[in-house]
């Protein structure tokens, strides 16, 4: 195949989805992978140009499986979005270790799996890496021990696979997204939660999935060719910010 092929991860629906249907729109070819099935099936009999790889990226054995089921359907790969992942919110004290290693095993694991398996078909097209890991990683904040802590580590990922790649031709880079209303931050965001983001969120909104895809697929794509290692919050300015602001407005 002589289209571009990329291989998104969680693309059954919310910012995976979305940053499908961009690659699409820019002449990709999606290996759209989730374990969600029943939602998967849905998505992919209503596009053109995909291919459903119904996987769960924290087990090795899947993720073998992904990487040949995509190289048998397009031949290559040229980017790799590890975009799935999962939220629990709780405090400190009650995260027990099965949370932890629910968290871990998506957030961490699954990044650390599936870079692994595509690095050599990443090597022969020259591809990218795309993490995403989100805002919770770069600053800590209550609620979040597990997850915070697994996206901050997947940043740091990033700039290993960068630092080990880069003389491949590989990049890797890693977006981090401020709060967008998908399935997973409505399980989390009470209304409370989502005030206080309004309030610290110097564009004063929630992100919507495409203006996430939008910064996902430039990173993918040979427009950021020497961008590099390099961990880009699309988040509203979110993370530039510090105290008061909210006070400053009025
Ligand atoms: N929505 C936000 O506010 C927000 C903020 C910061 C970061 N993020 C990150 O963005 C990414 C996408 O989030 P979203 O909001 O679109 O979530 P979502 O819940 O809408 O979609 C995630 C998808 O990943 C799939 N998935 C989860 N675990 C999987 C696994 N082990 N194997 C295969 N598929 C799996 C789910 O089935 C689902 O379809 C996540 O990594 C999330 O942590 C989201």
């Amino acid at each position: 195949m002589s289209q571009k092929c990329a291989i998104v991860t969680g693309a059954a629906r919310g910012i995976g989805l979305a940053t499908t249907d961009l690659f699409r729109e820019e002449g990709w070819h999606v290996a759209m992978v989730d374990r969600d099935v029943e939602e998967l099936r849905k998505v992919v009999a209503e596009r053109d140009g995909v291919l459903g790889v119904e996987r769960d990226v924290s087990n090795p054995q899947d993720v073998g499986a992904m990487v040949r089921e995509t190289l048998d359907w397009a031949g290559r790969i040229d980017a790799l979005v590890n975009n799935a992942g999962v939220a629990e919110f709780g405090p400190v004290q009650d995260c027990d270790f099965t949370t932890w290693r629910r968290v871990m095993e998506t957030n961490l694991d699954g990044v650390f799996l599936c870079s692994q398996a595509c690095t050599d078909a990443l090597k022969e097209t020259r591809g990218a890496i795309v993490n995403i890991a989100s805002i919770s990683g770069l600053r800590a904040s209550t609620l979040r021990v597990a997850y915070g802590t697994s996206k901050a580590a997947v940043a740091h990922l990033t700039k290993q696979h960068a630092a080990e790649l880069g003389e491949f031709g590989v990049r890797a880079n890693c977006v981090a997204p401020g709060p967008v209303k998908t399935k997973l931050s409505m399980a989390v965001h009470s209304q409370a939660i989502i005030d206080a983001y309004h309030d610290a969120i110097p564009l004063n909104r929630y992100g919507s999935e495409r203006e996430l895809a939008e910064a996902i697929v430039f990173l993918a794509s040979p427009r950021s060719s020497y961008v590099n290692g390099q961990v880009l919050a699309v988040d509203g300015g979110f993370e530039s910010t510090g105290v008061g602001l909210p006070a400053l407005r009025d």
